[in-house]
């Protein structure tokens, strides 16, 4: 029978989840410490988000160090950055405001903050000893889950390939879910970041690891999900934005408890290659690997198809095709197929697939999806 929990359940300690919980940063931030880092990306200032809270954040005593972190997701150096700008600052603490790049890059950069070595040292698995300090996640896109896990995912620039370092102490102080701030999100990056959740919590559901904790979390996020997506991409209506974000943050606290599948084994590689938004990826990615699976995956394929109201595979093509999707692989050559393999193999992701994969399913999966 599927273990009721897993071995242990590291959640965040705080979350607060309604609208315009945002005006609550400042002063639960002051009640962590006086000086911090906000690491966000450049679409807050955009959208003016940024000025009000620096404005609010000053108005109750809190110094604190904006970096617009750079395009595109995050590498080692950008870890070491944050953490030197950080130090010279003397931060008390280091928050995310963002979507996964900017929460995972905060993150990362608070749990290695009084680290003795470089993040390299700790991607190639060495054991962090030192306490970092508090990070605070406040996402801004539904999709990644950063503000619920233990772990980064981060591009290491020399070896060209994406790899988690993960702790639990990377586990969030705080987590801020605010529909608002979701509101200025461009159409496109609704559509993929929902569709990383949504692959992210079809992994976990089905994952090897999976518990029956991980379970429901990640099957009532599977519903909420198809339903909701379309609608928060098609009018950016408050309450389904609200609904995605929730759903995100359930997938998150799921996958992080279960791991997640071979699509983010395979996806990593081709997202770094191909330069690919990592949400676009993963869709593309879901009906090869809906095939793969299908056959060991037994009675969860009836409660997913229940979940989304029809037959999954029938229901996935569906749903991408309302959001527009488009596979941006189809098409394309095929490059470094031996490096994508050898990556997909060795992942942990891989790792927690319900099926072994064996060089022949990769193989398999890449002729899909090219
Ligand atoms: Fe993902």
């Amino acid at each position: 029978m599927t273990q009721a929990f897993p071995p242990e359940i590291r959640i965040p300690r705080k979350i607060l989840c309604r609208k315009d919980a945002l005006l609550q940063l400042p002063s639960e931030a002051a009640s962590i410490g006086s000086r911090g880092v906000i690491v966000h990306g450049a679409s807050l200032e955009k959208s003016g988000i940024k000025e009000r809270t620096a404005s609010a954040m000053k108005k109750s005593g809190v110094e604190c160090l904006w970096i617009c972190r750079p395009s595109g997701e995050p590498d080692l150096n950008g870890i070491a950055s944050v953490i030197r700008e950080g130090k010279a600052f003397r931060a008390n603490w280091i928050a995310g405001i963002g979507g996964g790049s900017a929460l995972d890059l905060a993150k990362a950069a608070a749990g290695l903050f009084n680290a003795r070595e470089s993040p390299a040292y700790y991607q190639e698995g060495g054991r962090l000893e030192e306490k970092g300090i508090p990070f605070i996640a406040v996402p801004t896109t539904a999709g990644s889950g950063s503000e619920a896990t233990l772990n980064s995912v981060i591009i290491n620039p020399v070896k060209k390939m994406k790899l988690s370092i993960r702790h639990p102490a990377f586990l969030a102080s705080l987590v801020i879910l605010d529909p608002v701030l979701l509101k200025s999100l461009p159409r496109e990056v609704i559509v993929h970041s929902g569709m990383d959740a949504f692959v992210q919590a079809y992994e976990s559901y089905i994952s090897k690891n999976a518990s029956l904790f991980t379970e429901t979390l990640a099957l009532r996020a599977i519903e909420m999900i198809a339903s909701r997506l379309p609608g928060a991409a098609r009018t950016k209506n408050e309450d389904a934005l609200h609904e995605m974000l929730f759903a995100s943050f359930l997938t998150g606290i799921a996958f992080s408890h279960s791991r997640l599948g071979v699509i983010h084994g395979i996806a990593h590689p081709l997202g770094v290659l191909y330069d690919i938004p990592h949400g676009l990826v993963c869709s593309a990615c879901l009906i090869p690997s809906i095939k793969l699976n299908r056959s060991v995956v037994g009675e969860k394929y009836g409660r997913i198809s229940r979940a989304v109201g029809g037959d999954f595979l029938e229901k996935v093509a569906a749903l991408q095709k309302e959001l527009g999707i488009v596979s941006p692989f189809k098409g394309k050559p095929l490059i470094e197929k031996e490096k994508i393999i050898e990556e997909t193999l060795k992942s942990g992701s891989t790792a927690a697939n319900p099926g072994t994969i064996t060089r022949e399913d990769a193989d398999f999966l890449l002729r899909e999806i090219f």
